[in-house]
């Protein structure tokens, strides 16, 4: 996820780019940058590090220029760096762009250009962009907007862009697929941004572009087009939110707007990661596994990564022929676990900064284990330090309490498992049903938000408890522990999570009359057994919640909620969203402070 902004108008161009940068940082913030254009030529001024950085880059420069774009970077191609931030330019300095998105076919127009002698500076996917306009621009001799749509027709995957170029320098070519793009006019002119809330301080009136559009932006003017160059008809909305629930998208928290984000980061994810029947994962082959002789698998992580941890080995157990388990970083640091040239030790993280799960990557590398990191931030310290790295494209986690990194990092290990018992040879059972079923779980996720109403009523049942229980068997119990960390987290309401079986060896004596059990029965062999543990739990006054699949006979209980049928191993998924559903509304009602709990930082980067 990045941030872009434009603005072509009578004043300058600059304090929009900005302000609209400020307000799109929640974005990405690892670096920034703009281009200003006029008739002397590109300006062109970025820097790693959050638009402060730039700011004083800029604070003692002159910048009349009434056109130019703007940029705040997350990145997902190219670690964090000066090269590596957007606005990249041709060869020549006469054409600047900025691109939120992923170009998936990037290395193979790279190859192409540099067969035509186009030098790169960066590692970034987006550079491909500016090469392919120069090419298309100064050596076919389309006009620039003919060759934005001859570039874009040869680009896979996602993108917004915004150009410049100096023999226009009246004008902003947009054109966007798959990432959003907004474009406004007031009296002083006209802007586009990836997000509403960077135009509202100058217009109201929004105009949000569809996939397959473009557009020329002029001061006085805009026109947009599909990519065949056919004029589409202007859908201007009115736009009813202030700038600061607007960076929220119009959700109260940002750990709301991050739940409802999890269709599309989850679709980001997988996004080039099926090759028909095959998990697509070149990022592991470099760790010739298959010569390795592995003999145990660690997954270690804190927190909520611990628990995408906990899922993982339970799926790898069923079918791995070797060892795996899952362990804190804070206990395996400590606990002087096997580690060998025979160990894979898979470390889990959003940030990549946790320091238990540093230090845990370090000692299996002292000890030559093979490391691999998940991680969601690229460029951080894991990254750096693993033999190979995995991304979860979930974009800046900005709520505390960690919701679409989660989901995504279990979305990847589960791709990560079926990439395993391939290299492994190892017969992985309902592996055909997995594939299939990954490829339409973004849609499933969308389908579960349709709850958030009935999660809202929910949440009532703990409005005078102070505890609640979490019970799962096999693939439930990391999404009971998930669940239970999640409510304690953000409402301080106190939450336990068991194996559904061993709530008679113990637990049970807590169950009294209105006491909240969560039960999460949605895995075929035990769903039934999970539904007697509940029974037994009714029979001493607890309030159920029973989230299940559509075809368990649940008629008798209450509260039940019912998956979209997908395969059993991707059910914690879908049902993690409700759970998260569940925290959140109960931390309204309790009225606490949901972006940031008492106690917490985002980032644990102190043991
Ligand atoms: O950045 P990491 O994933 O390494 O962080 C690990 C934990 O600190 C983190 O998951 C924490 O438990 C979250 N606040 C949970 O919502």
């Amino acid at each position: 996820m990045c941030g872009i902004t434009g603005f072509i108008g009578a004043g300058q161009a600059l304090p929009f780019l900005m302000q609209g940068l400020a307000k799109l940082e929640y974005r990405g913030y690892d670096s920034a940058g703009i281009t200003l254009v006029d008739e002397h030529g590109l300006y062109t001024c970025k820097t790693k590090g959050r638009l402060s950085e730039l700011e004083a880059l800029l604070r003692d420069v002159r910048c009349p220029q009434n056109c130019g774009i703007g940029h705040t970077r997350w990145a997902t191609h190219g670690v964090p760096s000066q090269l590596n931030s957007h606005p990249h330019s041709n060869m020549k300095n006469t054409i600047s762009l900025v691109h939120n998105g992923i170009i998936e076919n990037y290395a193979v127009l790279k190859q192409e250009l540099l067969a035509k002698g186009y030098q790169f500076t960066s590692e970034t996917d987006t550079e491909i962009v500016v090469h392919l306009l120069d090419e298309h621009y100064y050596r076919d001799r389309l006009p620039m907007f003919e060759a934005l749509l001859k570039t874009v027709h040869q680009l896979q995957g996602s993108f917004a862009l915004c150009i410049v170029c100096t023999d226009e320098p009246d004008r902003i070519y947009v054109a966007k697929k798959e990432s959003p793009m907004v474009l406004g006019r007031c009296e002083s002119g006209t802007m586009c941004a990836s997000d509403a809330p960077a135009l509202l301080e100058y217009t109201k009136e929004i105009l949000p572009l569809n996939d397959g559009e473009a557009a020329i932006l002029k001061a006085d003017s805009l026109e947009v087009y599909d990519f065949e160059g056919n004029p589409v008809p202007e859908n201007w909305i009115s736009f009813p939110y202030d700038v600061q629930s607007a960076q929220k998208g119009g959700y109260d928290s940002f750990m709301m707007k991050e739940i409802h984000e999890q269709p599309s980061v989850i679709r980001e994810t997988l996004r080039g990661r099926f090759r028909g029947e095959m998990i697509y994962m070149q990022e592991i082959d470099r760790l010739h596994l298959d010569e390795r002789d592995i003999r145990r698998i660690y997954y270690v992580a804190c927190g909520t990564a611990y628990h995408a941890c906990i899922y993982a080995v339970t799926q790898l157990s069923r079918y791995a022929r070797c060892a795996v388990n899952a362990m804190p970083a804070s206990e395996f640091r400590y606990g002087s676990p096997y580690l060998d040239e025979h160990t894979l030790c898979v470390f889990v993280s959003q940030s990549g900064e946790t320091a238990d799960t540093i230090a845990a990557l370090k000692l299996a590398k002292s000890h030559h284990a093979v490391t691999t990191a998940v991680v969601n931030v690229l460029g951080s310290s894991m990254t750096r330090l693993a033999d190979a790295v995995l991304y979860t494209c979930a974009g800046p986690e900005i709520s505390v309490a960690s919701t679409k990194a989660y989901t995504t990092q279990l979305v990847l290990l589960a791709c990560l498992n079926v990439e395993l018992a391939d290299v492994m040879d190892w017969e992985m059972p309902g592996r055909r049903e997995m594939i299939r079923d990954l490829q339409i779980l973004p849609e499933a996720v969308e389908e579960v938000m349709g709850y958030e109403s009935t999660m809202e009523q929910l949440s009532k049942l703990l409005k005078d408890q102070r505890d609640a229980y979490f019970i799962g068997r096999q693939l439930d119990y990391p999404s009971a522990l998930e669940g239970a960390l999640k409510l304690k987290e953000v409402s301080y309401v106190h939450a336990d999570a068991y194996y559904a079986g061993e709530l008679k060896h113990g637990p049970i004596a807590l169950i009294e009359k209105d006491s909240v059990v969560v039960a999460m029965a949605t895995q075929p062999e035990v769903a039934a057994k999970t539904v007697s543990n509940i029974e037994e739990t009714i029979a001493r006054g607890a309030q159920v919640i029973l989230i299940t699949t559509k075809d368990m006979p649940a008629e008798k209980f209450e509260h039940v909620l019912r998956l979209p049928n997908l395969c059993p191993d991707l059910a914690p998924i879908t049902g993690a969203v409700l759970l998260q559903m569940f925290a959140y509304f109960t931390a309204e009602l309790k009225g606490c402070d949901i972006d940031k709990p008492r106690n917490l930082a985002k980032s644990v980067t102190v043991e």
